[in-house]
């Protein structure tokens, strides 16, 4: 995915030279051979976006309503596990950023900073959680995420099993609570990643650590992994529907039976994601289920697509193909460790920026308008 970051390519390049390479490459790596990864950037090639003039686009109004909040742009971003391991404003900073933008932010389970230190920044999140064997401990996350205000719960459903993920087994990335020399001389060379780190205290997951004795990240991390549940299946979600009682959304569907399922369990919405090609390899594309999906919700919820998006052309293609607006991940995770919030701003300035290109040049004026138009505004390449 280097070789094509779109908007983001500069704050890919950034991080790479910010973060330690086991960081970096955690960040940047998929699957097995990394197939989807690279087949979720090339099936946005197969559109193009068809230039309409002769209409005034002197006002061009991106904001959208999604999972129940009103975004600015159809953004969200997307739930990142160790994003506060890549600078010290971790995700409150990255929420703040999402706040300031107007955009919508999930936190993963696996976040540094603890749901409830993010929602008192202020910024609405959603929290990414996974159904645990443990089911007492899932319910004490429903409660927390419902005593701190949590607008919506998002329910990662494509992690039963975790995959080879061949540079982080060459990093021995799942290994760093025992760090070899290699690791710790290219921890050091990174003097400035490693100040902000520890300026905020030996890290530790901050969602979680009250669940477990294992002490470091990474042990935490091995530890709550096993625990996520691989038999989750439709009853487990139906309990998941009658102990939550927010909005409840499924990420990670790839299929339309997946789809109607989730739906008929109760769900408010969808992400239809393929983990951003961390997961199934070979998997599709998003954006090539994606219409099979709009079928099968047939508008009982919103659907955001993630995986790939890295363009203001991948969203407009992707809400004309029916999706309510999309996600990032690794691009506001690049932004984060290249800068912080600050550059998470920019990250997101640069995407809605485009955004609000496309749209105007495609003789569009909103959002609505562009659903209203649906594929007809795309060609077929
Ligand atoms: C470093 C990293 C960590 C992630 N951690 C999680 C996680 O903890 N929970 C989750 O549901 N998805 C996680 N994801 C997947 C993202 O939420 C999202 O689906 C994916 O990144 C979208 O693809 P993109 O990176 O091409 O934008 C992670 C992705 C990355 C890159």
């Amino acid at each position: 995915m280097a070789c094509d970051d779109g908007a983001f390519a500069s704050f890919a390049a950034r991080s790479r030279r910010c973060l330690p390479r086991l960081f970096a490459d955690y960040v940047d790596g998929g699957a097995h051979g990394e197939w989807t990864m690279a087949r979720n950037r090339s099936a946005f090639r197969q559109w193009g976006i068809v230039p309409r003039g002769l209409r005034d686009v002197s006002r061009v109004n991106t904001a959208v309503s999604c999972f129940g909040q009103t975004w600015k742009t159809p953004l969200m971003l997307a739930p990142v596990g160790f994003a506060g391991m890549l600078h010290s404003d971790r995700e409150v900073g990255g929420a703040r950023a999402a706040a300031q933008c107007g955009v919508g932010m999930a936190i993963s389970t696996f976040s540094i900073d603890s749901m409830e230190d993010v929602a008192a920044a202020g910024a609405a999140p959603f929290a990414q959680i996974y159904v645990f064997r443990d089911r007492a401990l899932t319910r004490d996350m429903l409660a927390r995420a419902a005593a701190c205000g949590i607008p919506g719960i998002i329910v990662t459903v494509d992690t039963a099993i975790t995959p080879v993920r061949e540079r982080d087994a060459r990093n021995g990335f799942r290994h760093l609570s025992r760090p070899t020399v290699m690791q710790m001389a290219s921890l050091l060379r990174h003097p400035r990643w490693l100040a902000g780190v520890a300026a905020r205290g030996v890290p530790r997951i901050g969602n979680l650590a009250g669940y477990t004795t294992a002490r470091g990240v990474m042990a935490q991390a091995r530890e709550m992994a096993a625990q996520i549940d691989p038999r989750l299946d439709r009853a487990g979600l139906e309990w998941l529907r009658q102990e939550w009682k927010g909005r409840l959304i499924v990420k990670g569907v790839m299929h339309p039976q997946d789809a109607a399922i989730a739906m008929a369990c109760g769900a408010d919405g969808l992400i239809v994601s393929n983990h951003g090609g961390r997961q199934m390899d070979p998997a599709p594309a998003t954006l090539d289920v994606l219409p099979q999906i709009v079928e099968a919700v047939a508008g009982r919820g919103d659907i955001v697509l993630d995986s790939g998006i890295r363009r203001g052309g991948d969203v407009v293609t992707a809400l004309a193909l029916g999706a309510t607006a999309v996600s990032i991940g690794r691009p506001w995770a690049w932004a984060l460790a290249a800068g912080g919030q600050r550059a998470v701003v920019a990250a997101i300035n640069v995407l809605s920026q485009e955004v609000t290109d496309v749209l105007g040049l495609a003789g569009l004026t909103d959002i609505p308008a562009l659903r209203a138009q649906g594929t007809d505004a795309l060609w077929k390449m």
